[in-house]
């Protein structure tokens, strides 16, 4: 039914388990790459599953629709940076969904494709943009931004502890065009070889993670997300280093806490309420096995969380419940989604 995998999925049967996939389920796929969670998911929601697939990369929308042409009746595909999923959900009327994966980072596709300059192991102009008409490239980062701004780039997305030697060297050979003449000049800062890691390895997460704003998009995306599930639909991450992980740990944590105030407050002011339970309350991890079939996977971390009714969307009218139970069995949330309407048809 489908061809010869090129990404192979990360932690798929876990994933399948964490979204708690059902057959007539409405699922969103946020980043869609190859499709590979995306034919898991529609296996085991059939029948009568649905899935939103979102991919910011035109490529992979194009290499996924291929791929997903036998499910063609239950997917819709749209070429879009996850940052929009609410609004992409109104758009669609596809909304509130059993559950929302985010797999984050690259596709082993994008990673090996020449041309798009993601990987230090091939020549090509340093360009890194997930979706090519976005406008600032890599290379316009790396030749315009100051010796300061480029060090603290690098330190705060790349973790780099050799931030200022790097920046140094780079601001001295510029104009630097190519993901090769980056790699030189990095070597030539510090070095070839430092422990496991490929010495550019930490400036080209920095650079991709600027040029794609990967992590302001992640922590509003997630946002979003937790306010698209119907109750008890699940939200599942997917990250690869520290920094995006931090942000989904950090913000399951806080969303599963009916008060969020510093432990110095003696009684609680804030009125958060919680609207998520976490799943796993320890983060899942590939097997030895998985990372030994496929490397990729070794620095992946899956959260889950559940979305549970906050004190606030309780039902407060008979009318109110008695329209929820008409639609969709009871499960949708009317207040919400007619909040949503508004704000959205305002724009
Ligand atoms: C690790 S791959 C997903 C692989 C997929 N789960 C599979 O099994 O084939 C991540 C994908 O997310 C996409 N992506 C990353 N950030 C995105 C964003 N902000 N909006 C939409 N897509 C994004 C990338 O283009 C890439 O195709």
């Amino acid at each position: 039914m489908t061809s010869a995998p090129t990404h192979i999925p990360v932690l798929l049967k876990e994933t399948i388990e964490a979204l708690a996939v059902q057959p007539g389920g409405r699922y969103i796929d946020c980043t869609l790459g190859a499709g590979g969670h995306t034919v898991a998911i529609l296996d085991r929601s059939s029948p009568g599953g649905q899935l939103l697939g979102i991919d910011a990369d035109p490529e992979a929308i194009k290499i996924a629709r291929a791929r997903l042409e036998a499910y063609s009746s239950s997917i819709l595909l749209v070429n879009e940076n996850f940052v929009d999923l609410e609004a992409i959900c109104i758009k669609y009327d596809f909304l509130p969904v059993h559950g929302i994966l985010f797999d984050l980072g690259l596709s082993s596709l994008q990673l090996n494709s020449r041309g798009r300059g993601f990987s230090f192991q091939h020549d090509a102009p340093l360009d890194m943009r997930l979706n090519p008409s976005q406008e600032i490239t890599a290379a316009d980062i790396i030749n315009t931004s100051s010796e300061a701004e480029l060090a603290h780039l690098l330190k705060t997305y790349g973790e780099e502890g050799y931030s200022h030697q790097i920046t140094h060297r780079i601001v001295q050979e510029r104009p630097i065009k190519t993901t090769l003449q980056l790699v030189r000049v990095i070597e030539r800062a510090v070095g070839r070889r430092r422990g496991k890691l490929h010495p550019a390895t930490r400036t080209f997460q920095a650079l991709r993670i600027a040029v794609n704003h990967e992590l302001e998009n992640l922590e509003a995306a997630l946002k979003r997300a937790i306010n698209l599930l119907g109750f008890d639909g699940r939200l599942v991450v997917i990250s690869y280093h520290s920094l995006e992980d931090r942000i989904v740990k950090q913000l399951m944590q806080r969303e599963s806490k009916d008060c969020i105030c510093p432990p110095s407050v003696p009684t609680c002011v804030c009125g958060h309420r919680a609207c998520l339970r976490l799943i796993n309350k320890r983060v899942i991890t590939p097997s030895p096995a998985e990372v030994q079939l496929n490397p990729r996977s070794r620095s992946a971390k899956l959260r889950v969380a559940e979305r549970i009714i906050t004190h606030d969307e309780y039902y407060r009218t008979t009318e109110e419940y008695r329209f929820s139970a008409q639609v969709n069995g009871g499960w949708r949330r009317p207040a919400l989604l007619e909040k949503l309407r508004v704000t959205f048809s305002a724009l």
